[in-house]
């Protein structure tokens, strides 16, 4: 179903996409920016619960500056320097986190207009249109989204792109994940499992230093499922910098598989995040300081978690790190979900 979502200054008209299944289970996505606006879920009481925080319309999207609900490319996290050599060309990104490059920099495509390719009750595909230079990355590229709410209760997202000349790509969307409700308060007590034995060592600006560094011991082993509050203010390198939770964790074994979870016992809600990349940023909201939402909600600093799978950051200046080169008329297909129970 379709329906109006504002009018943004350039005086684009945006819509909401609102996809329902058999079991209660509603997502709402807008064209603007492909952004996942609304994430209902039923809690223990049948009651449904909106599980990610966003904004009521179209303007708050356009004025956000924390990519709720975001699609981010064409390289989500960061670039070392912003710049990056490919086939004996160097390309200048803009700096916009210090001096790095942080989400594809600046001109971002959740600020963007996206074509629907196609919607129904279940999906929703949406492409954008990306010309050689876009953000000052090389090749054109014409990226599609979808989302798919499946009747395992399960927000699908799959991309696809096929660049016409050599280019990087690393998409992501930038979902805000708290399991008791968008405007409920802190995600400290809810419970996160994370299935990687290792995570990549970052500086104080989060740009790794190459370092595979394993959990075993340390504040970033989420092995075992533990509230998320629980070793979070430790005088821990990675949590110093990151102020909190902000790292690529290297996630256990490859395909589509079981990568995350988090649980809150005041719902009920458990949701199951499966990926086919390696690797995936734990994000605990950090930064997010009085920000006006949905409903009137007022967010503030760790009310939800991020759960951004990706290639490894600055993965185009490290060797041993895996992708993120995409030669022309190569396909780029990945699919991450995000499962409900
Ligand atoms: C980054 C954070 C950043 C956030 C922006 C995350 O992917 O790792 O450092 O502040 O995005 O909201």
């Amino acid at each position: 179903m379709r329906s109006d979502f504002g009018t943004t200054s350039r005086g684009e008209k945006a819509s909401l996409y609102t996809l329902k299944n058999q079991n209660g289970m509603e997502i709402a996505v807008s064209d603007y920016g492909a952004v996942l606006v609304k994430v209902l879920v039923p809690d223990r009481d049948d009651n449904l619960q909106d599980v990610v925080l966003g904004y009521d319309d179209v303007k708050g999207y356009e004025s956000g500056t924390l990519y709720f609900g975001a699609t981010v490319g064409r390289i989500a996290n960061r670039i070392k320097g912003g710049t990056f050599e490919l086939g004996g060309q160097t390309y200048t990104l803009t700096q916009n986190d210090n001096k790095n490059t942080l989400h594809g920099g600046t001109d971002y495509y959740d600020k963007r207009m996206w074509k629907v390719e196609e919607a129904d009750d279940s999906h929703v595909m949406l492409m954008l249109h990306s010309p050689d230079g876009d953000q000052g990355f090389p090749g054109t590229v014409d990226i599609h989204v979808t989302y798919t709410l499946t009747e395992e209760n399960e927000v699908k997202i799959h991309y696809h792109a096929v660049p016409e000349e050599d280019t990087i790509l690393n998409l992501t969307n930038h979902s805000y994940f708290n399991l008791s409700g968008h405007a409920s308060g802190t995600i400290l007590n809810q419970e996160v499992t994370i299935l990687a034995d290792a995570y990549t060592r970052a500086d104080a600006e989060s740009i790794p230093t190459g370092e595979i560094v394993p959990v075993e011991g340390t504040p970033m082993d989420f092995r075992n499922r533990k509230a998320v509050g629980l070793e979070i203010e430790s005088d821990y390198e990675a949590l110093v910098y990151g102020q909190g939770y902000d790292h690529n964790w290297v996630l256990n074994g490859s395909g589509n598989r079981l990568v995350a979870a988090m649980y809150s016992d005041e719902t009920g809600i458990e949701m199951k995040v499966y990926t086919d990349l390696p690797g995936m940023q734990f994000y605990t909201g950090n930064f997010i300081v009085q920000e006006k939402g949905k409903d009137g909600a007022d967010y503030q600093k760790r009310q939800a978690a991020c759960f951004e799978s990706q290639y490894f950051p600055d993965a185009v200046h490290k060797e041993q790190f895996e992708g993120p080169v995409v030669r022309a008329g190569e396909v780029y297909d990945t699919v991450t979900s995000y499962r409900f129970g």
